[in-house]
């Protein structure tokens, strides 16, 4: 069953995309509708664009673009190769033709659930290997919903038990311990609390901020440059030649301390300059007892959060450079686990030309390129798209971008995904806190991600008791956990609700629907529609109006502008009048095409 049509296509129709005129409001952008092919039964189509304005008579109308998306055919995705009848009606997708054909995946088991298709209850689970199987990239401006959809992220693959380390400079994943307690939010998503403080390890370059992570410590074999470069202060050149010879003493696997024991040993006065710069290195404790063992960083089932909180930018850059070089070459080598590496805040630490420099940029570039090579999964976060490294951005297959506005961002976003579109841009400054646009090559279309709330708690700070253990929320009563009912779930929002209004809304009640509560004759309800039609639509505007939604950013040229210029013919309104009356003698014509 198709159920009822909400418009029907017009101007130009083309395999691929087309226009469309919508009679009724239940879809918005973004949203999903079908179409029957001559060949190919329904086809399933992506709205791209819409816009509202008055007609002739006043009346508003919507028009829109859609992009074809494609149909089901035994088990394969395919595309019209030959254009839609012009004039075809179009309905509302159903759930089954959008989940096919989207590749939204049925179960939870080796995909990711993220939330529900915007305006829908229809689940999107993505499937996992094609989704982080090249790299990731999560974009947002600020206190946009970044963290927390990584977090939604993290949480399905730790259920997966892939590896995985986070670069935390904020020190805010160890959250990912605590059970959350936002029971209506889970019941919505038709999530079960649940916190993974058995898989989380948290480490720590600063223990004094952090007592209860374990210490961060790293490798003290510095190259000269990296030495230069960490050092708050800068040396002469005689200076630097005390360092060389005492770097070039030091062998195996020296600490810090050694290697101050062996300046120290000089006899120059120049040393004095040279140690007091190690020691405030040593300040930062990065470098200071037992490396961290790198296996026991990255294994099944492990989440390593390194938490930079109150460490120095220049040492977390060295921190960032050296863990990413290890865990590459192990990688390459194969002595560790195939891992997701997410770097978050990760413009700091692979900034794009002109927007500074840092250590760690030449390895997560070469990771951008080479990683999926050896199965390692980058994912960058960023609330300043512009100003990450393009080499890095353009390597992310899937995007996940929630609300942006500043335009140098929306052109970085635009430049880093294939077949960018004007309404993408026009959604992405759109979208509210939560929602998030995904690009991904695990779908065959951009969709809209209401994204589920977590099963742990966002922005949590674990408690310890005095036994150390994590001190959860008290649990609520189990019929608060239970899975909820499908009615219980997201309803359209009321923007994309029918709306009734105008002269064709009152035609069509008036001859079309059956006869309600009200008592007026027929006469009555033509005079009201024709003679008082204040009585039925609210005060027209004197100018062509467009959806607040599809408002383009002041100052901006409206690149759909030809679309909002049209008006019915008289020959066509004479049509649909006609149909009304069910006496249209030019039905089967086919409608004009513009
Ligand atoms: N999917 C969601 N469901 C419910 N609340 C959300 C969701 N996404 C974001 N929020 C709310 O928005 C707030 C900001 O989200 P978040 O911390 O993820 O922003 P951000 O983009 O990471 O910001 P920043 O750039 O400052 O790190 C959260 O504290 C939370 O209250
Ligand atoms: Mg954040």
């Amino acid at each position: 069953m198709a159920g009822e049509d909400i418009g029907f296509l017009t101007g130009n129709v083309r395999p691929s995309e087309f226009d469309l005129r919508l009679t009724d409001r239940k879809v918005g952008k973004g949203g999903f509708i079908k179409v029957k092919h001559p060949v190919h039964g329904f086809v399933l189509a992506r709205i791209d664009s819409l816009k509202t304005y008055l007609d002739d008579f006043e009346e508003s109308e919507t028009q829109g673009h859609a992009y074809t998306v494609g149909y089901y055919e035994g088990g394969q995705i395919l595309s019209p190769r030959t254009p839609f009848n012009p004039g075809e009606k179009v309905y509302l997708a159903d759930t089954k033709i959008i989940t096919d054909v989207l590749s939204l995946g049925h179960r939870r088991e080796g995909s990711l659930y993220l939330g529900y298709l915007e305006g829908s209850d229809i689940p999107v689970y993505l499937d996992i290997q094609r989704t982080i199987g090249k790299h990731i990239s999560v974009l947002a401006k600020t206190g946009a919903g970044k963290s927390y959809a990584v977090a939604v992220m993290l949480e399905e693959l730790l259920k997966d038990k892939v590896p995985i380390v986070i670069i935390d400079p904020h020190g805010e994943y160890s959250s990912l311990c605590v059970d959350n307690d936002d029971y209506d939010g889970m019941l919505k998503y038709n999530v079960q609390v649940r916190n993974y403080s058995s898989q989380v390890i948290e480490y720590t370059t600063d223990s004094g901020i952090n007592p209860h992570a374990k210490k961060f410590v790293l490798r003290a074999d510095f190259t000269m440059e990296e030495l230069l470069n960490l050092m708050p202060i800068s040396l002469s050149d005689k200076e630097k030649s005390v360092l060389y010879t005492a770097l070039q003493d030091m062998e195996g696997d020296y600490t810090l301390n050694m290697l101050i024991s062996r300046i120290d040993e000089e006899t120059t006065k120049l040393k004095w300059k040279v140690l007091s710069g190690l020691e405030d290195l040593k300040k930062s404790g990065v470098f200071d007892g037992i490396s961290t063992s790198y296996n026991e960083l990255v294994k099944e089932g492990r989440c390593s959060i390194i938490n930079l909180k109150g460490t120095l930018p220049s040492v977390q850059e060295l921190v960032v450079e050296r863990l990413t070089r290890e865990l590459f070459h192990l990688r390459t080598i194969g002595k560790i686990p195939e891992l997701f590496y997410l770097v978050e805040e990760a413009h700091n630490f692979c900034p794009e030309r002109g927007f500074g420099d840092a250590m760690s940029s030449s390895i997560l570039r070469t990771i951008a390129g080479e990683g999926r090579k050896f199965n390692f999964h980058l994912c960058v976060v960023s609330q300043r798209p512009a100003r990450i490294d393009k080499n890095v951005l353009s390597q992310c297959t899937t995007q996940i971008i929630l609300k942006v506005t500043n335009p140098n961002d929306l052109k970085a976003i635009k430049h880093s995904i294939e077949g960018f579109t004007v309404g993408m841009d026009e959604e992405i400054q759109q979208l509210n806190i939560g929602h998030a646009l995904i690009v991904s090559e695990a779908l065959k279309q951009p969709i809209t991600v209401d994204i589920r709330t977590r099963e742990t708690k966002h922005g949590a700070k674990p408690k310890y008791d005095e036994t150390g253990r994590i001190e959860q929320p008290p649990k609520p009563p189990p019929e608060k956990l239970a899975p909820k009912k499908k009615d219980q779930r997201t309803e359209y929002p009321k923007s994309r609700e029918k709306k009734r209004g105008g002269l064709w809304n009152a035609l069509v009640s008036l001859f079309l629907e059956p006869e309600g509560k009200d008592t007026k004759t027929l006469g009555q309800k033509i005079s009201e529609i024709f003679l008082k039609p204040d009585a039925t639509k609210e005060k027209p505007k004197k100018t062509p109006v467009k959806e607040k939604q599809s408002e383009p950013p002041k100052g901006e040229p409206d690149k759909d502008e030809p679309l909002e210029k049209r008006r019915l013919s008289p020959d066509e309104r004479r049509r649909r009048l006609a149909q009304i009356f069910g006496d249209d003698p030019e039905t089967q014509e086919e409608p004009e095409s513009d």
